[in-house]
């Protein structure tokens, strides 16, 4: 496996889409996006910002979020298998948050499976807190947590950091 210092990020190109749509599939078999989906998304480029990680020419993770404020939604985060548990999934969640900050956005949105600890784990170590749980909104009745980061509290919590 190549070494993480060689993966780049970057914005995600309509090149990119049939490996962001095959990861798709394999991350997500039960509710995974249509090429199309990504397609239209990446064409509101006045809302969405995507992103994808790199690594030798072949696309291991990607991002994107919705800004349409005073909102932003997490429209999507995924790595590939064999690039999770190394910090790079924590990273791209950091960036869409600073981009919801740089657009001036109130809070940060997101919709995860009940059945997804690790997901669940990074979001609230990261200052999201669930404010619903949608019931039986995915395919087979799983439900929707709905996870909240008010960006003000996360500024705080930075700051606090870097004090
Ligand atoms: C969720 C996902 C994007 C996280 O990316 P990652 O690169 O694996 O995560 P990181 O290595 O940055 O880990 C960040 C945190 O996630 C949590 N985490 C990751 N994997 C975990 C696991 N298997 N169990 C519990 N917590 C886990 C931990 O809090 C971890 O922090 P720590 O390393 O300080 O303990 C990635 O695992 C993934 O793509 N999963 C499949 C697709 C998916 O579920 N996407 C989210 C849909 S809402």
């Amino acid at each position: 496996m190549s070494e993480a210092n060689q993966i780049t990020l970057r914005r995600m190109a309509a090149e990119d889409l049939l490996a962001v749509h095959e990861l798709e599939q394999q991350l997500f078999p039960e509710d995974a996006w249509p090429l199309a989906g990504f397609e239209s998304e990446l064409a509101q480029s006045d809302t969405r910002t995507y992103w994808v990680y790199e690594d030798a020419g072949r696309v291991v993770g990607y991002a994107g979020l919705c800004v349409v404020l005073p909102i932003a939604d997490v429209q999507t985060i995924a790595m590939h298998p064999d690039y999770q548990g190394r910090g790079l999934g924590r990273k791209l969640l950091a960036l869409l948050i600073q981009t919801a900050g740089e657009k001036n956005a109130l809070d940060v949105m997101l919709e995860v499976r009940f059945d997804n600890p690790g997901a669940i784990g990074l979001y609230e170590s990261m200052g999201f807190t669930t404010i619903h749980r949608r019931k039986g909104y995915y395919k087979g009745g799983v439900d929707a947590l709905i996870m909240r980061l008010p960006l003000d509290v996360q500024q705080g919590q930075e700051e606090e950091r870097n004090a």
